[in-house]
């Protein structure tokens, strides 16, 4: 009756009757029912948003206060992790809470509870926060994002490809690469020479055979298939950044937006040549007992899973030459560009600068692990089940507690004398633990032999108006610590 009266109402004053009025009474029912439905998931949304916010503050702990959609995750795209994490090491406190979208999670500060998440208690934190989901193999099946029971399988056999042993064999085929880097900087010495593109053409040739098995001549020419593989591999577009920011720190979102870790068509590529070689390699297998380089150790695991009746793919097997390629690759070669960097500005550096040039510039600052049970941080902070950790490696680097002076480059904390006062779980730039970094010594004999190659046989000196090492841009796209701007300098022939 009063609807009645107050549409008559509206009509004299000449106004119309609000569309919902000219529903029939039934819609109208719907209607009413669907405002309430969203007032009431507004309300519901709201108070868990009220839940979600006071979470760290409920429990003591230390925060950065989270914005109502992304959490924490400002950052991403805008800003490295790197940098956010050393900023996040100025709370001055042992751990920091954050929010990765509404997941609370927690950055870890303090050497001795990293020791304790790292190795005492490894048993609860095996795994990764980090997910490649389950509709990409190649992404999801690799070392670096799998989890138990496929990691704890994968990297007992894959330990056996780094042995001793192992890298003797790759060693000449490392040796030979490097005198090509001499060979390429001495015919490119009459201009300023970008180290980040050098290196990079470098660790592509030693990595990409030695995982694939495929000849490449990207150290001489800059040029070739698999140089157009980690070129790729290295452009951080809107669909990459989305995709890698997915995976790390939203991976509840892969499967449905079908993010993969890899470009499509480097992993297309990069499959066809596998599985090419294989092919190749197995024809003509010999008797020999030794694998000659990664890709023969894949192959060995491979056989002897067939032998012992276990399931094998090649996507498994392709995953892990994938990821070496990835894992190694540019970090490698940052490693070495900002090393060469430093030490134009320092022509007193010794050759002897790569455990410096891995604190400084480490490439991947933060160690991820997610609590598989509640834990116990200390007497006032108990973690749930699936809270993401992350151990904030790269704010020790910077701690001036642990490394004085920390934006100067001073190889000389390092000699023996020194480093043996270096605090337990401070330096973990190839992380720590049984989930540390499978190709460390890969990785070091490969920095070693470049930069004895390239110092042997060079002077470098910084080119003009390039800026000083600790003002260098950071890349804000890529999640690793990168040079954002081209690494320019001059070598001189030594002879
Ligand atoms: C300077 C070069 C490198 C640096 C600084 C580096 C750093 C790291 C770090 C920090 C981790 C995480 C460790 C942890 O969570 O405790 C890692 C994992 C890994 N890296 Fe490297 N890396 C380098 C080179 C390489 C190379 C050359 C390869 C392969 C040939 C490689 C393959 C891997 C793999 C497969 C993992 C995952 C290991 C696992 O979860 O079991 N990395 N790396």
């Amino acid at each position: 009756m009063s609807t009645l009266k107050s549409r008559v109402n509206m009509h004299l004053l000449g106004k119309r009757a609000p569309p919902y009025h000219r529903l029939p009474s039934g819609a109208r029912m719907f209607f009413y029912v669907l405002i309430t439905i969203a007032t009431c998931s507004v309300a519901c949304l709201y108070l868990k948003w009220l839940r979600v916010k006071s979470y760290w503050a409920d429990r003591g702990v230390p925060y950065q206060p989270p914005n109502p959609i992304l959490g924490s995750l400002t950052f991403l795209q805008r800003q490295n992790p790197g940098l956010w994490l050393r900023q996040l090491y100025n709370f001055k406190s042992p751990y920091v809470g954050m929010w990765l979208l509404w997941r609370p999670g927690l950055v870890i500060n303090s050497p001795e509870i990293a020791r304790r998440i790292l190795v005492k208690d490894f048993g609860n934190f095996r795994n990764r926060y980090l997910s490649s989901g389950q509709s990409d193999p190649i992404g999801g099946l690799n070392l670096f994002t799998v989890n138990d029971p496929i990691w704890s399988s994968m990297r007992n056999r894959l330990s056996s490809v780094f042995t001793s042993a192992k890298l003797r064999i790759l060693q000449d085929y490392v040796g030979l690469k490097a005198k090509e880097l001499a060979q390429r900087i001495h015919n490119d010495k009459d201009n300023p020479i970008n180290l980040k593109v050098t290196y990079v053409d470098f660790t592509t040739d030693v990595i990409g055979t030695s995982a694939f098995g495929v000849e490449s001549n990207s150290t001489l020419t800059g040029k070739g298939s698999m140089r157009e593989i980690t070129h790729d591999f290295g452009k951080f577009g809107i669909m990459r950044g989305l995709s890698w920011c997915s995976i790390f720190f939203f991976p509840d979102f892969v499967d449905y937006f079908r993010f993969t870790f890899f470009p499509k068509e480097s992993e297309d590529y990069l499959k066809r040549v596998f599985r090419m070689i294989v092919k190749n390699r197995e024809e003509n297998a010999t008797d020999q007992k030794e694998s000659k380089d990664l890709l023969d150790a894949l192959i060995k695991i491979k056989k002897e899973k067939i032998e012992n009746n276990e399931a094998v793919s090649d996507d498994l097997l392709i995953a892990q030459a994938a990821i070496f390629l990835l894992g190694g690759f540019e970090t490698s070669g940052s490693v070495l560009s900002f090393i060469t960097y430093e030490m134009a500005f320092n022509p007193e550096l010794q050759v002897n600068t790569i455990k410096e040039g891995l604190r400084k510039y480490s490439p991947m600052g933060w160690l991820d692990r997610i609590a598989m049970m509640d834990y116990q941080i200390d007497d006032k902070v108990t973690i749930k089940a699936g809270t993401p950790v992350y151990v904030n490696s790269i704010g020790m680097h910077y701690d001036p507690d642990y490394f004085p002076d920390p934006e100067k480059f001073e190889p000389d904390r390092f000699l023996p004398q020194n480093e043996k006062d270096t605090k337990p779980y401070t330096y973990m730039p190839f992380g720590h633990g049984p989930r540390i970094c499978i190709g460390q010594r890969f990785a070091q004999m490969t920095v070693r032999y470049a930069l004895s190659s390239v110092f042997l046989n060079f002077k470098v000196y910084p080119v003009p108006n390039m800026p000083k090492p600790s003002d260098v841009k950071i890349d804000n796209r890529c999640l690793l610590y990168l040079a954002g701007e081209p690494l320019l300098v001059k070598f001189v022939p030594r002879h």
